[in-house]
């Protein structure tokens, strides 16, 4: 095949196009540069031309073999160039386990709780859990002399300060800062000296509090009955409430609800008793109160059908992984 020397570099540039491999591009060169490659065909064509154009036709060969070795050594350097770059992306690598975090079931029933209870209009107000006498006992109505304050059951860190037992000391704080009227949820942690397999020295307690003109004992059944209903999502579960005693409530109540055909006691209830209210200079013929305190843990193994208490404080991955596709909830 006789081609013309003007075309020979665009019919090398389309061969560059197409071509994508070492190997292949190796074939190229040889196709323009090798032994019967087209350019050396050229050169040895030169001694058939007349001796006046010889020296120009060869200078214009030399030219035309530079820009063709040139154009071949940049697409080698080219295709090296992708193969590190595709090298370096190994596509074949598996995808990197994006291991995502969960919230623990007690964060989730106490969220829960939060939500249900602030459609009613309530509010979280936290207080420490380091408490003194007087937050923890002395302004709830609880006397001197009572079984709650021995040190059997309570921590102490000295004869005034403790660990708070319950979350009722939150209600004097709530009261004192915000007053009267108030409706305020406070979660937390309590701690009693008390360990074995079904009480924990810590656990979690969410109390809650409403005060207000004309609050009625039926106005803390309805509130409370309303609540289970939510939370267990049915408003077929039976409930009872039984008469209790708590020094800062009265009348006092205890509540149970039946599962699986036995009354099982979920929370403590009541109206705030009137002394507690004239502890936070609420008015007692003015306002009214209610007030209850729940376990979270109790509600926790109850809404995930849990067993055995410890299971929430020992932190087992395998056990807290159950509860990733409920972090929105
Ligand atoms: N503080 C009580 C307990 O820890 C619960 C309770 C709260 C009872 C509020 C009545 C009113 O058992």
């Amino acid at each position: 095949m006789k081609i013309n020397h003007t075309d020979l570099e665009d019919l090398l540039k389309k061969d560059l196009e197409t071509c994508s491999k070492e190997h292949d591009l190796q074939q190229i060169k040889s196709k323009y540069l090798g032994k019967k490659g087209h350019v050396t065909i050229l050169f040895s064509s030169l001694k058939d031309i007349p001796s006046e154009e010889r020296k120009a036709f060869g200078s214009e060969l030399n030219n035309l073999k530079q820009v063709i070795t040139k154009l071949i050594d940049l697409k080698f350097v080219d295709i090296k160039r992708n193969r590190e770059i595709t090298q370096r992306l190994d596509l074949d690598t598996p995808a990197r386990h994006h291991q995502f975090g969960s919230h623990h079931p007690i964060s989730l029933v106490i969220r829960r709780i939060e939500k249900i209870f602030s459609n009613f209009g309530f509010e979280t107000h936290e207080g420490p859990e380091i408490e003194t006498e007087y937050y923890n006992f002395e302004s709830l109505n609880i006397a001197d002399n009572h079984p709650a304050r021995d040190m059997h059951d309570t921590f102490y860190f000295d004869s005034n300060l403790l660990l708070r037992t319950h979350t009722s000391s939150v209600q004097i704080h709530a009261m004192e800062n915000r007053s009267a009227p108030l409706r305020v949820l406070a979660p937390g942690r309590v701690y009693r000296c008390d360990s074995d397999p079904t009480h924990s020295p810590m656990f979690h307690q969410i109390e809650g509090l409403c005060v207000d003109t004309d609050i009625s004992f039926s106005n803390l059944k309805w509130l409370l009955n309303d609540f289970i209903y939510k939370f267990f999502e049915s408003k077929k579960i039976k409930t009872r409430f039984r008469p209790s005693y708590f020094p800062f409530t009265e009348p006092s109540a205890e509540m149970d609800v039946m599962f699986n055909g036995k009354w099982l006691e979920v929370l403590g209830c009541g109206m705030v008793h009137p002394n507690v209210l004239k502890n936070v200079n609420i008015d007692p013929k003015k306002y009214s109160g209610l007030a209850f305190g729940l376990g979270i843990e109790r509600f926790a193994m109850l809404a995930y059908q849990i067993k055995d208490l410890r299971v929430f404080f020992e932190n087992d991955i395998n056990f807290l992984e159950q509860f990733e596709n409920l972090r929105e909830s």
